[in-house]
């Protein structure tokens, strides 16, 4: 893109967009897959029973994830903009607002994101450096707070500025392309080691075997949810602003399926290397109680006790981990960046800079709290999210003009068409007032917990 002195954009400039199809593909999946599959999932599986959990978060995905998903990625490519002009251009100036609440979203939601995406790397670095270290509950407790956090934060964060300030298709697609092969292929290969390992079938019967009581308990349920639109980066219109930069005639209801089968095909391959290495090292008494660091105590606990293997197995899961967090923080950062270049005109290594250091900023409560950290994951994904995709499904269900018209550009009509608005116009809302209001005592009791008692 060319160089502007001033920092701002000039006017009529042609919009960026995806090189190749592929390239967007593997950028959306690059968001969509990240430490909600693999961190936020497990961890979440492992607090709601296992199985019961996975059920109904692939029911959610299915039933709210791809009406949503849609919804979005046929506002953003018709709209060519970021979030907020984009929901301004369908839906007049008056929901602006939901826009800003979109890119408030990304922003709290980067500022803690960027903290654990530290804690990745710092594993990554020291797998490959001085190994896994012995006392894995000290050394988390090192890793995840003070000042070392904040510094792989920074660190983290500076590597997403870069990455986001390279543009759409040298940035953000290139390396998309290069990382997400990397990362399926370490994922699937972990997943086919740890079956190898003794005693992985209790990992197995744990994570696979369904339960419906414990599925119906009302926390599951909202837990399963809020899951549900984390994982798939929907919400808060981060895929919304990556249909921004796609050619008009792409086919959205075909990318839609693509995306969010890819998703879920991640996060269950996670929960197949997570749970048979922990119980087969006999961890599992490590997360059972399911606290937001737990798998970063099990894991490296059960690496350590490894030896060699344990050294590359884990550090190739780390690397994982870190290209995961790393393509979904860049996704993050877009929604404020290309919103910032709408609003301000701004250039977008400014927008970049400016917003990237202002989350980076936001970081530093969660990077030296924890409970902090845990409160804004909370807020940001049963609150922000799911009210979130409760305004896009009521937005494009409702207020839109001929929706089924321009999600059908670049594909065949079809009866897929029609189901998807009934989704949109009823189903989706009802299932997500109940989910947002069920979700209110729990999220209330989390900000009471952190600032009640003092
Ligand atoms: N989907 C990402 C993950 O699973 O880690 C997190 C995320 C990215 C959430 C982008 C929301 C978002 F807009």
């Amino acid at each position: 893109m060319a160089d502007h002195p001033s920092g701002n954009r000039s006017e009529g400039e042609p919009r960026e967009e995806w090189r190749t199809r592929w390239g967007f593909l593997f950028a959306a999946v690059g968001s969509a897959v990240g430490l909600g599959n693999m961190w936020r999932f497990s961890y979440l599986a492992a607090e709601k029973g296992g199985a019961g959990f996975v059920a109904l978060y692939l029911l959610f995905t299915i039933l709210l994830g791809l009406p949503v998903m849609l919804a979005e990625l046929t506002i953003g490519r018709g709209a060519r903009r970021g979030p907020i002009s984009a929901l301004a251009h369908y839906g007049g100036q008056g929901w602006r607002w939901l826009g800003a609440i979109f890119v408030a979203a990304g922003f709290l939601i980067l500022s803690y994101y960027g903290v654990i995406g530290g804690w990745t790397l710092r594993y990554a670095v020291e797998a490959a450096t001085i190994g896994f270290a012995p006392d894995a509950g000290a050394h988390f407790g090192d890793v995840a707070s003070g000042f070392d956090s904040l510094g792989t934060q920074i660190l983290f964060m500076i590597i997403t500025i870069a990455v986001v300030s390279g543009g759409i298709g040298a940035g953000i697609e290139r390396l998309a392309r290069i990382a997400m092969p990397g990362l399926f292929l370490i994922m699937i290969g972990i997943a086919l080691y740890a079956a190898t390992l003794e005693g992985a079938s209790d990992g197995y019967a744990y994570y696979l075997n369904f339960d419906l009581e414990k599925a119906l308990a009302i926390d599951v349920v909202v837990a399963a949810a809020g899951q549900a639109f984390f994982s798939l980066s929907l919400g808060m219109g981060a895929i919304l602003t990556f249909a921004s930069y796609l050619p008009r005639d792409s086919d959205v209801a075909r990318e839609t399926a693509v995306i969010s089968f890819a998703d879920f095909g991640v996060a269950f391959v996670a929960g197949l290397m997570v749970f048979p290495l922990i119980f087969a090292l006999g961890m599992q008494g490590e997360i059972s109680g399911g606290t937001i660091g737990a798998l970063f105590v099990a894991l490296p606990k059960a690496f350590e006790s490894m030896g060699g293997a344990g050294r590359i197995v884990g550090g190739a899961f780390f690397v994982a981990l870190v290209v995961g967090a790393l393509t979904s923080a860049i996704s993050l950062l877009e929604v404020i960046v290309s919103a910032a270049m709408d609003a301000f005109g701004w250039e977008r290594r400014r927008a970049a800079l400016v917003g990237g250091v202002a989350v980076t900023l936001a970081g530093v409560w969660p990077a030296f709290r924890i409970d902090i950290l845990d409160l804004a994951d909370s807020v940001a994904t049963n609150l922000f999210l799911v009210g979130g995709g409760l305004g896009i499904a009521i937005f494009v269900g409702w207020v839109m003009d001929d929706p089924i018209a321009e999600a059908s550009v670049g594909s065949a009509r079809s009866g897929v068409h029609t189901v998807w608005r009934i989704l949109l116009r009823y189903v989706v809302p009802i299932t997500l007032i109940f989910i947002l209001w069920n979700s209110l005592p729990e999220t209330w009791a989390k900000i009471v917990g952190v600032f009640g008692s003092g």
